[in-house]
């Protein structure tokens, strides 16, 4: 079995780099768009032939070393009593969103082998159908992630509404961050039950927050959900997007692998993580949009800056855009495997 990935969650040397890509499984593959016309994201999402599909589309294609469950990150919002849709070109939108105090009452917790058994059986599908080629990845939201979601009913580049919430009513903003901490460790936990061989916790906005509001808003529910996976001894990733300035602070919150986006050189942003732990990243997504060598000097900046040491995890700082072409995917996954 190709265990390069777990390996390196664990910073036990690797015979080469391990490379995935977060989105690997989505619009920029033909495969996946014909799939769409037929079938909407959460038609997708909750069928588990075609969940098993669709992860194993980007397995079959590219030289990757692990296969990310697909799923989607707001699938726990309908039995949470919230719920959403995705709106074709804008994304998710949640019904009725939290906008007081007294909504927080109406979030429910859930028993996910109920009302999530579909992404445990597409899970234990993917097990047998992956038959020890790669590893498995599952994921959940952070709670700080998830409740922006709940909060601004749909995406925000501000999230104004969101740090409102929390700076006006800091016992509901806790309670419902609460609440989401709890249903992530008990969905995480069956996710592993079934199979998943590591988890990646997505706090995909944490870094919109400043670091005393990390500190006090976001990290204790985080740190509860690592916590409670502890005793698994299934390695966890632990992923944001802009979070240069809270990077010791994520870590603290846990995680074994910690993920990046581009903005910090690789080296730099270890050492702010702290090289207890290990790392995952860094390429900027859009490098993909330009020319091939662009994009090879590039992977090769961040090869060097890791410098052969344990613990490097090869992905870009966020998901694979739609409009890449699949053939720098490859290439640029070949070129990793090649040059480590
Ligand atoms: O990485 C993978 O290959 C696994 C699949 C996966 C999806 N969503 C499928 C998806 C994963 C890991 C997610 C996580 C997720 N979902 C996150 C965290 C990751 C991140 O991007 O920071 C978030 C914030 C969501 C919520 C979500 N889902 C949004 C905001 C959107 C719309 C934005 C967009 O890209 O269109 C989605 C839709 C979504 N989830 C798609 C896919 C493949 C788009 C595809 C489609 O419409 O068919």
């Amino acid at each position: 079995m190709n265990d390069r990935f777990l390996r390196a969650c664990r910073r036990q040397p690797v015979d080469k780099t391990p490379v995935w890509f977060m989105r690997q499984a989505g619009r920029y593959m033909s495969d996946y768009r014909a799939l769409r016309e037929r079938y909407s994201l959460l038609q997708i999402c909750r069928e588990p032939e075609l969940a098993v599909a669709v992860t194993l589309q980007p397995v079959d294609v590219i030289d990757v070393d692990a296969a990310i469950l697909f799923s989607d990150l707001l699938l726990p919002f309908t039995p949470m009593g919230l719920d959403f849709d995705f709106l074709k070109g804008e994304g998710p939108s949640i019904e009725r969103p939290i906008r007081h105090a007294a909504d927080v009452q109406r979030v429910r917790a859930f028993e996910p082998r109920q009302a999530l058994g579909h992404v445990l059986t597409t899970i234990r599908m993917l097990r047998k159908e992956l038959d020890g080629r790669v590893p498995l990845i599952g994921f959940g939201g952070a709670p700080f992630t998830m409740a922006s979601y709940a909060i601004e009913g749909g995406p925000s580049t501000s999230y104004a509404k969101t740090k409102a919430f929390m700076y006006a009513q800091p016992a509901a903003w806790h309670a419902l961050c609460d609440t989401f901490a709890s249903v992530m460790s008990a969905y995480l936990r069956a996710q592993i039950e079934a199979g998943v061989q590591a988890v990646q916790v997505f706090d995909s906005w944490a870094g919109q927050l400043s670091r005393d509001d990390y500190r006090e808003f976001a990290q204790p529910h985080s740190r509860r959900i690592f916590e409670a996976l502890a005793d698994t001894g299934v390695p966890t990733l632990h992923f944001g997007v802009g979070t240069t300035a809270i990077l010791p602070d994520m870590a603290a919150a846990g995680g074994d692998v910690i993920g990046v986006d581009w903005r910090l050189p690789l080296d730099q942003a270890w050492t702010l993580v702290g090289e207890d732990r290990g790392i995952q990243g860094n390429l900027d997504p859009t490098v993909l949009l330009g020319p091939r060598e662009r994009m090879m000097a590039a992977a090769d900046d961040i090869l060097r800056r890791a410098a052969g040491r344990a613990g490097h995890i090869f992905n870009l700082g966020h998901g694979v855009l739609p409009n890449t072409n699949l053939e720098q995917v490859q290439a640029l996954a070949r070129h990793v495997h090649a040059n480590w």
